[in-house]
């Protein structure tokens, strides 16, 4: 039996803020799970802390011009307080370059190292002669061997979507410096998951079936590959050095460290406060502690196959009980991209709508990625805040705190006898705990998130069908009792969302006058005592009006512009001309009659969006061409006047209903867009080119 729960939070990587798809896909279910236990009194501990190792911290400096310690030390910092200010209530939150992670994380590898849990591999991989470094696949760029796209990736072609291993890749260079690359051999220490297949499809396939569907099939499909042995050090300057003699320029890799990192943790936090956290190996070596991973679905194999390997192969350790893993967030139907920008950052959130931390992780939860990746659009952010949020559960609450101020002077109504009604209405709620329980047991926040809600529309409904407010003037006795009823049930609100909404059950909790609650008071209907006086009575949530969602959604539609016009220079950058043609002779080309004209006139043609209609002067008179480039030139009066190359001997054709006597010549620009052609100084009209 399970004496105490150990929670995780993967630890972001320093490189930047966090934003909503953080903070659904691990943050907010993990704070939820955390305060429930907490509420109920068991025994619990909530690990966080920066990632601040691996090449996206070192990318990012090297873009903001500023090195790679101000870098996490900024973002930590950020990140931090971020999780702070949203109420993720951390027991720790560290960093992993922090003295004692390095020092923790360098004992861990050099125990395996010594006992030979390692093996030593040498392999040629490339190197740049000029910096003296050896580079990343990500770092490495060259032209695809599918597509023949210049500028694809070690790992991928994003022209064509393949993946690719830097070998692949046809000349590569180094993607920051250009230089080219050479092979060279380097050596290092790789985990040889291979010799642990056995034991892990037994943990995982055989003992944890009840892991969520996504969890489970990504590490079937991991195990039926074949594990091979992963490479746990880099030829890298940021990071820990590998603690073993010779291996200069070497670092532990940032996956081999960062999880170690909750450990160390975990460690930094027992040894400060020993009296309040115990000792920091019970939380990780003691059989009755159940280890909880929360993570996003990018880290599962991390988390369940290299990590519990590393503990295996270390021996001491327990190993993770569960790791309920999310999907991912989209955004107004994109994918969440720091690089992009394309991400509503916590910080920024904050500064626009102060106050409303509980509305984000309503609607975040309500919306949770928990099965499959899901979309957050602020009309729904809007929809959920106005027709839930204020709607059910604050117009509730409202109502309950308002009419008893105005009957009672603000003080807990006497209950007398329930009526048959009010019976059903007890029985309904008082429902609502166990399958509350059983959700938030079962990691379904979603769905739990519902139950609680039902719980305000009960009391809502309750209110509506009772009419305190009209019976006030004919029996305050059945007035006193329908208020104390709601009051009892707004104060059960009040434990049931704490999970969730920490700030507004707080706030509630003061306009009730209620001290501090705990889980298993919930369901009880004497709460508050009659007679008891209520606090100062307030909204608990707002409506939020269109100017502000607008506002969101104008800044959203601002980078994606920017984004185009971003994609569309690297697409131009990135152009090569067409392979040339088999081979012609001169009589093929003599086949066909190019002349110049001048163009008199240029018109769209009415109906189509592609054609233009030519007046030509080509000589011997008038000639009507149409040509299909009305989309790249809006303003089609500006060709008048210029002399444009056109062939003469194409058999007329009919296009909606006009004659066209020719082709006129355009070249395409690298972004799609057509440009006419035409000679270097003006000719005589009807002229041949050849
Ligand atoms: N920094 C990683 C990411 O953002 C997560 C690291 S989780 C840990 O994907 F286990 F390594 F801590
Ligand atoms: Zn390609």
């Amino acid at each position: 039996m399970f004496k105490r729960t150990l929670v995780t939070t993967a630890l972001p990587y320093a490189n930047g803020p966090v934003h909503i798809g953080h903070l659904a896909g691990v943050y907010v279910p993990a704070d939820i799970y955390v305060r429930y236990l907490r509420l109920k009194g068991r025994e619990v501990l909530f690990v966080g802390g920066s990632d601040e190792h691996g090449v996206p911290v070192t990318i990012r400096a090297r873009k903001e011009g500023i090195t790679t310690q101000q870098v996490v030390d900024r973002y930590h910092e950020l990140i931090k307080s971020s999780f702070e200010r949203f109420g993720i209530s951390f027991d720790v939150y560290s960093r992993t370059t922090s003295a004692i992670h390095h020092k923790f994380a360098s004992d861990f590898f050099r125990k395996l190292y010594e006992e030979g849990k390692f093996i030593e591999q040498t392999t040629e991989q490339f190197y740049d002669p000029e910096t003296g470094h050896f580079l990343t696949d990500r770092n490495i760029r060259g032209e695809c061997p599918h597509c023949h796209a210049a500028g694809a990736y070690g790992d991928q072609c994003e022209k064509c979507g393949s993946t690719l291993s830097p070998e692949e890749l046809i000349n590569p260079y180094n993607a920051e410096t250009g230089n080219a690359l050479v092979k060279r051999p380097t050596s290092h220490w790789y985990l040889p998951l291979d010799q642990y297949q056995e034991w892990l499809e037994k943990w995982i396939l055989e003992g944890h079936k009840e892991w969520r569907p996504n969890v489970y099939g990504q590490c079937k499909s991991w195990l039926d590959g074949g594990l091979r042995p992963r490479a746990v050090t880099r030829d890298l300057e940021w990071g820990i050095p590998v603690p073993v003699e010779g291996a200069e320029g070497k670092v532990l890799y940032v996956w081999f460290d960062a999880p170690i990192g909750y450990i160390s943790n975990t460690k930094e936090l027992c040894d400060a406060q020993p009296e309040r956290f115990g000792k920091w190996e019970t939380w990780w070596k003691d059989e009755t502690t159940r280890l909880i991973h929360f993570i996003g679905k990018d880290n599962i194999v991390f988390h369940c196959i290299v990590f519990p390997t590393m503990l295996k192969a270390e021996g001491s350790y327990i190993l993770p009980d569960n790791v309920p893993s999310n999907e991912f967030l989209n955004l107004e139907g994109d994918k969440i991209s720091t690089s992009r920008n394309w991400a509503v950052w916590l910080n920024e959130y904050l500064d626009d709508f102060p106050g409303k931390q509980d509305v984000l992780r309503y609607v975040l939860t309500a919306n949770a990625p928990e099965t499959k990746d899901n979309d957050f659009t602020w009309a729904d952010f809007q929809a959920r805040n106005n027709n839930e949020l204020v709607a059910i559960y604050g117009n509730f609450v409202n109502r309950a705190l308002v009419l008893t101020n105005k009957y009672f002077e603000g003080k807990v109504p006497n209950s007398s006898d329930f009526t048959e009604y009010d019976r059903q209405t007890i029985d309904e709620f008082k429902n609502v705990k166990a399958q509350l329980e059983s959700l938030l047991e079962d990691f379904r926040f979603r769905d739990a998130l519902k139950e609680a809600m039902n719980l305000a529309r009960i009391g809502n409904k309750y209110l509506a069908d009772t009419e305190p407010w009209k019976l006030a003037k004919t029996d305050m006795a059945r007035t006193a009792t329908i208020l104390n009823l709601a009051l009892q049930i707004a104060a059960n609100l009040s434990i049931a969302f704490e999970p969730f909404l920490p700030f507004s059950s707080a706030k509630l909790r003061t306009m009730l006058g209620l001290k501090d609650v705990e889980w298993d008071a919930l369901g009880s209907l004497d709460l508050l005592s009659a007679g008891a006086p209520l606090g100062e009575v307030s909204l608990l949530f707002e409506k939020i009006e269109d100017g502000p969602i607008q506002n969101q959604l104008d800044r959203l539609a601002r980078i994606k512009q920017e984004n185009d016009e971003v994609a569309k220079q690297a697409e131009l950058a990135n152009w090569k001309p067409q392979e040339i043609k088999s081979p012609a002779s001169i009589d093929d080309f003599d086949k066909l009659d190019i002349r110049v004209a001048t163009v008199l006139d240029c018109q769209p043609v009415k109906k189509s969006e592609r054609l233009l209609q030519f007046k030509l002067s080509d000589g011997n008179g008038e000639r009507t061409i149409l040509s299909g480039i009305a989309q790249s030139y809006p303003d089609p009066s500006v060709l008048i006047g210029k002399q444009v190359l056109f062939i003469a001997n194409f058999p007329p054709r009919k296009m909606m209903g006009i004659e066209s006597q020719g082709m006129i010549l355009s070249a395409v620009d690298a972004d799609g867009k057509l440009v006419v052609t035409t000679t270097s100084r003006v000719v005589k009209d009807g002229v041949s080119v050849g």
